[in-house]
């Protein structure tokens, strides 16, 4: 694979999947334009970046949720690169809330998870269809999966997984993919950020991992691999679909027979 020439765009480039997939399209040679909030965090990942291509990232400092914000990710890439190849709708959040908990865990993660993603990449589009580019959207495997103490993240990450399929079928005929890669568990930041603290989050993940068919989670590097495959050419004909990358977690547990 070979992303000479093309411009990829990745939110939550500072941290986790995100810095994970700009370091594996720095290796392949892609220039990048990397959004987060933390600055410090985006100018380390894009230092790497460098260090890997020899090509310096464009650091573009922005909150998804805030709408001001959209039109100025796309233009300081455009303005910076004049076009635009890639879209990897990858930052998110997630919150330890059900149904009966507060209704402000759900327009946050609404705001960040969907409305972000949807705003951005019909700001991308029109540059998107001029390249014949593609989107990727870094959903979860709770899409369908359903975790009733995530309730309001469960619910964004269906959203997404949707509007991809309908992004999919809508820009075929404009020469424009759109997939998305839905991860089980990957030891980031995510949980920390819902909360939990920093032995909490270990425990979380060894435990997760015990239940996997695998026994094991995947790594930022497993999601970003699929992240980069979806972008590159080799998936010209894959359009409309999610790939999961969750060591079977999808499967669920086998059926007892024997009624246990
Ligand atoms: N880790 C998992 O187990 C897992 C499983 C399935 C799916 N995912 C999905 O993977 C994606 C990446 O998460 P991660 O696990 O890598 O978590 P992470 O380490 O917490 O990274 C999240 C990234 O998103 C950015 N971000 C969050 N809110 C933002 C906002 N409003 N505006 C701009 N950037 C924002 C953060 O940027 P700043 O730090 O700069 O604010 C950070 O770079 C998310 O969509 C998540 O839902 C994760």
């Amino acid at each position: 694979m070979d992303f000479t020439g093309k411009v990829v765009l990745i939110t939550g480039a500072s941290s986790g999947i995100g810095a994970s997939c700009a370091l594996h399209f720095a290796n392949l040679s892609a220039e990048l334009a990397l959004v987060g909030r933390n600055v410090e965090n985006l100018k380390s990942v894009a230092d790497q970046c460098e260090q890997a291509s020899g090509i310096k990232p464009l650091i573009i400092i922005a909150d998804i949720s805030v709408e001001e914000n959209i039109a100025r990710i796309i233009n300081e890439t455009i303005n910076k690169y004049g076009r635009l190849d890639v879209l990897v709708n990858n930052a998110g959040i997630t919150r330890m809330a059900g149904v009966m908990d507060d209704i402000t865990n759900f327009d946050l993660l609404t705001a960040t998870n969907i409305r972000g993603p949807y705003l951005l990449s019909q700001q991308a589009i029109p540059h998107l269809i001029e390249t014949k580019g593609n989107i990727v959207n870094v959903s979860s495997i709770v899409s369908t999966v359903p975790i009733p103490t995530m309730t309001p993240y469960c619910m964004t990450k269906a959203a997404l997984d949707m509007f991809m399929k309908c992004a999919a079928l809508e820009l075929a005929c404009k020469g424009v993919r759109v997939n998305s890669v839905n991860p089980g568990p990957v030891e980031t930041e995510l949980f920390k950020r819902a909360g939990f603290d920093e032995e909490s989050n270990k425990g979380l993940y060894s435990g997760m991992a015990a239940s996997m068919p695998l026994k094991k989670c995947a790594f930022s590097e497993d999601v970003a691999k699929m992240v980069v495959f979806l972008a590159s050419d080799h998936a010209s004909c894959i359009t409309g679909s999610r790939h999961e990358v969750d060591c079977g977690l999808h499967l669920g547990a086998p059926p007892s027979f024997d009624g246990k």
